[in-house]
């Protein structure tokens, strides 16, 4: 099976491209390097993919791509290519989310619906919920997005929803809730911690640290990508993949800080605009529908984040 992952430099795409060829696949994997963070680190994530022959990288934008070129003999899109990040989505800078959120997933929709897909699988964020009350966050609240990254991926998946309904193409979106472990993006908060306390820095958390997260592992949501492929009848359908490990931020800076020898300065920043209060998922439709069933808990996690990121900083000099 030929199967197309975009976004395949970035954290999520090279651990799911990685699995597919494990699975036998051939895998096509895209992406343009953008200047989000350093191609360094993404170069570091294609190390594994790179020398394998079943998978065929190329460095294009999704934008101005030939997506004809690109689509032949693809069965299976896995759309993970994104411009990420809630407190870089606001000001001018929303022109890169609505290009690389929202116009290249039309894009690609686009060129689905030219073709005979098995899957489409869009990547999703808990982001589409915003900050709401009701807790647990399950796939029939209203979405109320509290950030524009948040409105960017809702509206994306609005478009995979609508192409479905008008075209067939066979879309599933899956709503990730905060994704950790290695090759985490250097702007997401344990990769953060963990840089610090690698380089004798103090720990910055933004706000109180009373905030809580849902961080789901990296493999527990490459084995739900797989599970939608290995299953019929759920096009249009909404996942909510939380990890089952929701908590204190202060509590997973502890967590991270118990790991390295000696004490941390912990200093709190400001609250960040757009950053939600709390995130919870309601997983349950995905256990049913797919047997999702997250299994590597916070503790292990981060064991394995920590000892990949002091391989990376060892071995990749970054400016
Ligand atoms: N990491 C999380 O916790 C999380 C949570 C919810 C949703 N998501 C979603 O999961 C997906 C993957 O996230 P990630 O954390 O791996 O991000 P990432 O930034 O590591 O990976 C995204 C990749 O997409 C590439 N890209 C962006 N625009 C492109 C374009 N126009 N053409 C080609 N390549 C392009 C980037 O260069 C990058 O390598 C994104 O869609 C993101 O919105 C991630």
């Amino acid at each position: 099976m030929k199967i197309l992952v975009t976004g395949a430099a970035g954290f999520i795409g090279s651990h799911l491209a990685e699995k597919l060829l494990a699975l036998g696949h051939e895998v096509v994997g895209i992406d343009v390097f953008t200047s989000y963070y350093s191609r360094k680190i993404k170069e570091y994530n294609l190390i594994n993919l790179r020398i394998n022959s079943k998978f065929t990288f190329i460095e294009a934008d999704i934008a101005t791509v030939d997506l004809k070129t690109l689509f032949q003999g693809v069965k299976i899109v896995f759309h993970q290519a994104a411009q990420a990040g809630v407190r870089a989505s606001w000001g001018k800078d929303f022109n890169v989310y609505l290009k690389d959120n929202l116009e290249v997933t039309q894009k690609l929709l686009e060129a689905a619906k030219e073709v005979s897909l098995d899957n489409f699988v869009y990547a999703s964020s808990s982001s589409v919920y915003g900050d709401t009350e009701l807790l647990p966050m399950w796939e029939r609240n209203l979405p109320k997005p509290y950030s524009p990254y948040g409105v960017s991926k809702l509206a994306a998946e609005h478009l995979c929803y609508l192409y479905w309904k008008n075209y067939g193409v066979p879309t599933v979106s899956l709503r990730y809730f905060t994704v950790y472990g290695p090759r985490q993006r250097p702007d997401m908060a344990f990769h953060k911690f963990i840089r610090a306390l690698i380089f004798g820095k103090p720990i910055e958390i933004y706000g109180d640290g009373e905030q809580t997260r849902d961080f789901t592992y990296i493999s527990d949501i490459v084995e739900a990508n797989i599970a939608v492929i290995e299953k019929k009848g759920i096009e249009g359908e909404v996942f909510n993949l939380g990890g089952g490990s929701r908590i204190f931020l202060k509590e997973a800076a502890a967590l991270i800080v118990a790991s390295f020898p000696g004490s941390a300065q912990v200093v709190y920043g400001g609250k960040q605009k757009g950053d939600v209060r709390h995130t919870a998922a309601d997983f349950s439709k995905a256990k049913e529908i797919l047997g999702y069933n997250p299994k590597v808990t916070i503790q292990e996690g981060l064991k394995n984040e920590i000892a990949y990121l002091k391989k990376l900083y060892q071995e990749v000099v970054l400016p």
